[in-house]
């Protein structure tokens, strides 16, 4: 039973990023193809999305797909595809119901055609509500992400636009794909590996780390609730001293 008054007691984390891996060794581990792994990682988000919309988290990012994924066989890439594009349509009334806006990032030029043009209006129909920011990482990777920001702003140099001496970190913030949300407090990965895997790599610097065993298929409300609990009883410090903290 999930105590949730537990959590309501502290802050909730604002912004929760979550590397959903574990979909494919679920699935073997019950002699299944990973692409049921996947089909019911859907659902786990499906869970999710509404449990920190709930909570009043106001940004959540899930790790859809990542820029190294397009490697995988052609047949499980395009099966991840169909499930986006089936999640992206089937959630459309429930995104409207319950106000949650729905962002993406990464390089979606990549995404075929019609996966991206369904993405596409999505974020376009949900882009007046108020409620949850639903940023969804597609075809993402952290290095490409700093290298597109950089191009940017050495032109912006180049063109005499801007000084070098302008570039500082709240500039470089402000190019990447994320700009104008707030840094993830909470980075989840599931499915038992402890790495960024190229996530969220600028953003991610002081974000309380959470690794968990659980496969992605199963993490439901309550492996969300524990996270959420631990996060709140970590003490984030933003490299002062526990003293400094404490005396406000
Ligand atoms: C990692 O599991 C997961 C992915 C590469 C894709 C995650 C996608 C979904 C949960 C479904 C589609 C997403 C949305 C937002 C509808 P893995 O295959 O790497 O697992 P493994 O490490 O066990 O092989």
């Amino acid at each position: 039973m999930l105590d949730q008054k537990l959590i309501d007691s502290a802050p909730i984390p604002t912004h929760v990023a979550i590397i959903m891996d574990g979909n494919g060794r679920w699935a073997q581990q019950k002699h299944r193809p990973r692409l049921y792994g996947h089909k019911v990682g859907v659902e786990s988000v499906q869970e999710i999305v509404e449990y920190a919309s709930e909570l009043g988290v106001k940004v959540l990012t899930l790790y859809a797909f990542s820029s190294e994924n397009w490697k995988r066989p052609s047949t499980e890439v395009s099966g991840l595809m169909s499930l986006l594009k089936g999640y992206l349509l089937s959630e459309l009334s429930k995104m409207l119901k319950n106000s949650v806006r729905l962002v993406s990032i990464g390089d979606i030029q990549k995404l075929p055609q019609d996966v991206r043009e369904v993405l596409e209006k999505t974020i376009a129909e949900t882009a007046g509500n108020d409620g949850l920011i639903l940023n969804l990482a597609l075809s993402y990777g952290g290095r490409s992400e700093i290298v597109q920001a950089v191009r940017k702003i050495a032109s912006d140099v180049l063109a005499k636009r801007i000084s070098l001496d302008e570039i500082d970190e709240k500039l470089i913030t402000n190019h990447l794909y994320t700009s104008g949300l707030p840094e993830p407090d909470l980075l989840i990965r599931t499915g038992g590996e402890a790495r960024l895997s190229n996530f969220l790599l600028w953003q991610a610097s002081y974000a309380e780390i959470y690794f968990t065993d659980t496969m992605w298929p199963e993490f439901r409300r309550e492996a969300f609730f524990r996270a959420i609990a631990e996060f709140q009883g970590r003490e984030r410090r933003f490299g002062r001293t526990s003293a400094q903290l404490g005396s406000g």
